[in-house]
C-alpha cells in the first residue's frame, strides 16, 4: 500500500469516528466546505435535505428545508442516488423506509431524539398488547421498529387529519408524545390512550417565563408547537407545526412574535420576515435550552464529511423496512387526500 492510501485510509478511519459522534474531526480550515459540498452533491447526484431545527448555514446549503412531513414527502419523490440528512436518526429512517434503493447518510450517527428514546419497541409491544381492538397511531418522531408496530403514522401537520380519518367507534392507542397526544384529545374530542413520552426541548417551556416575555412586549403573538405541555399551549394564539408556525408569521399583519419551539426555525422566519421580531420563548431554567442538542450535532463540517466518505449510512433490514412503510404509507396517503403538502 502506498503511502497515500495508508494517508486516506487514516483520514476516512477518522472521519468514520467523528461522524459517529466519537471524535472531532480536523477539517483543514483553508477549505471552502459551502464549494467542497456543492461540489459532491454534483459528483455523486446527491441532495441534502434538513429540518428547520438545522443550523441557519445548513439549511442554506440544503436542496430542501421542511418540517418531518414535507421531508418524508421528499424523500420519497427524490431522483437523487444519495439522501444526506441533516436531521436526527429517526428522519434518516424514514427516508431510508420511503427510499429503500438508495444510500441514507447523516452527519452524525448519535443525532438521537429523547421523544424516541422514550418509546423503546420492545415495551410499547407489550403496552399495546393490553388494547388488542385498538388503532395504533404514532408520532413519526420514533424508531422505524416502533413504526412496524404501528398502524398510521403522523406528523405534526397531519395528525389531526390522521386522528379524524379513524372511525369514531374504534380506539386509539398514541404514541410517544404525550404532549401531542392531549392536544389532540382536546382538538378532535377523541379520548385516546396516551404513551407517557416527550421532547426534551418542548416540555421545558416556562408558562411563567412566558407570560413576564408577553407583558414586556404585550403586542407579541404566542406560536407554540404541540410538542409543547398544555399550560404552554393555552397561552398560544397560534398551534402549529414548524411550517405551520412558519405560515402563519408570513401571513400575518403582527409585527413581533413569542417562539415555542426549537430556535433554529428562527432562521427561515427572519429571513422570510426581516422587519418582524422574533423572540425566542425561554426556558424554565434560564440556559438555552431550546436548542435541540441532537439536531445540534450537525455541523457543516460533518455534512462534507458524510458526502465525501458516504457514511455513516443509515442500514434498515428488509423485513423493517416493509413493516414499517404501511403506516408511513397510510399517513402520505391520508394527507394526499387532504391536500397537505
Ligand atoms: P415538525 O417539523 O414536523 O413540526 O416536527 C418538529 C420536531 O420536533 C422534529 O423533531
Ligand atoms: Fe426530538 Fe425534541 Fe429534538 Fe425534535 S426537538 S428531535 S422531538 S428531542
Amino acid at each position: 500500500m502506498t503511502t497515500t492510501n495508508t494517508a486516506i485510509n487514516t483520514e476516512q478511519a477518522q472521519a468514520s469516528l467523528a461522524l459517529k459522534g466519537f471524535l472531532d474531526f480536523d477539517i483543514d480550515p483553508a477549505l471552502d466546505l459551502i464549494e467542497e459540498i456543492n461540489k459532491l452533491k454534483k459528483q455523486k447526484n446527491a441532495v441534502i435535505l434538513a429540518h428547520y431545527y438545522q443550523d441557519g448555514e445548513i439549511q442554506d446549503i440544503a436542496d430542501f428545508v421542511g418540517d418531518s412531513l414535507q421531508l418524508s414527502q421528499e424523500a420519497a419523490r427524490t431522483k437523487a442516488d444519495m439522501i444526506a440528512f441533516a436531521g436526527v436518526h429517526f428522519m434518516a429512517e424514514t427516508a431510508k423506509i420511503l427510499s429503500p434503493q438508495k444510500k441514507v447518510v447523516i452527519p452524525d450517527l448519535k443525532a438521537g431524539c429523547s421523544l424516541s428514546d422514550s418509546c423503546p419497541a420492545p415495551l410499547f409491544a407489550k403496552f399495546k398488547e393490553k388494547y388488542p381492538d385498538h388503532t395504533v397511531v404514532s408520532y413519526v418522531n420514533c424508531t422505524a421498529d416502533l413504526k412496524t408496530l404501528t398502524d398510521i403514522c403522523c406528523t405534526s401537520s397531519n395528525a389531526v387529519h390522521i386522528i379524524n380519518s379513524i372511525p369514531k367507534e374504534k380506539g386509539i392507542v398514541f404514541a410517544p408524545d404525550k404532549n401531542l397526544g392531549a392536544y389532540l384529545e382536546r382538538v378532535t374530542g377523541r379520548k385516546m390512550v396516551l404513551w407517557n413520552g416527550a421532547c426534551m426541548v418542548h416540555e421545558i417551556f416556562s408558562r411563567e417565563q412566558i407570560t413576564k416575555l408577553k407583558h414586556r412586549h404585550p403586542k407579541a403573538k404566542i406560536i407554540a408547537h404541540p410538542e409543547c405541555e398544555a399550560p404552554v399551549l393555552d397561552l398560544a394564539d397560534y398551534i402549529g407545526s414548524t411550517s405551520g408556525l412558519l405560515n402563519y408569521i408570513k401571513k400575518s399583519s403582527d409585527q413581533e412574535f413569542i417562539v415555542a419551539t426549537e430556535v433554529g426555525i428562527l432562521h427561515q422566519m427572519e429571513k422570510a420576515c426581516p422587519d418582524k421580531l422574533f423572540i425566542p420563548a425561554p426556558p424554565n431554567n434560564g440556559c438555552s435550552c431550546n436548542e435541540c442538542p441532537h439536531m445540534k450535532r450537525n455541523s457543516l463540517e460533518k455534512l462534507y464529511l458524510c458526502l465525501k466518505y458516504e457514511l455513516p449510512e443509515v442500514v434498515l433490514s428488509e423485513g423493517v423496512i416493509r413493516d414499517a412503510r404501511t403506516c408511513i404509507d397510510r399517513m402520505l396517503e391520508i394527507s394526499e387526500q387532504a391536500g397537505l403538502k
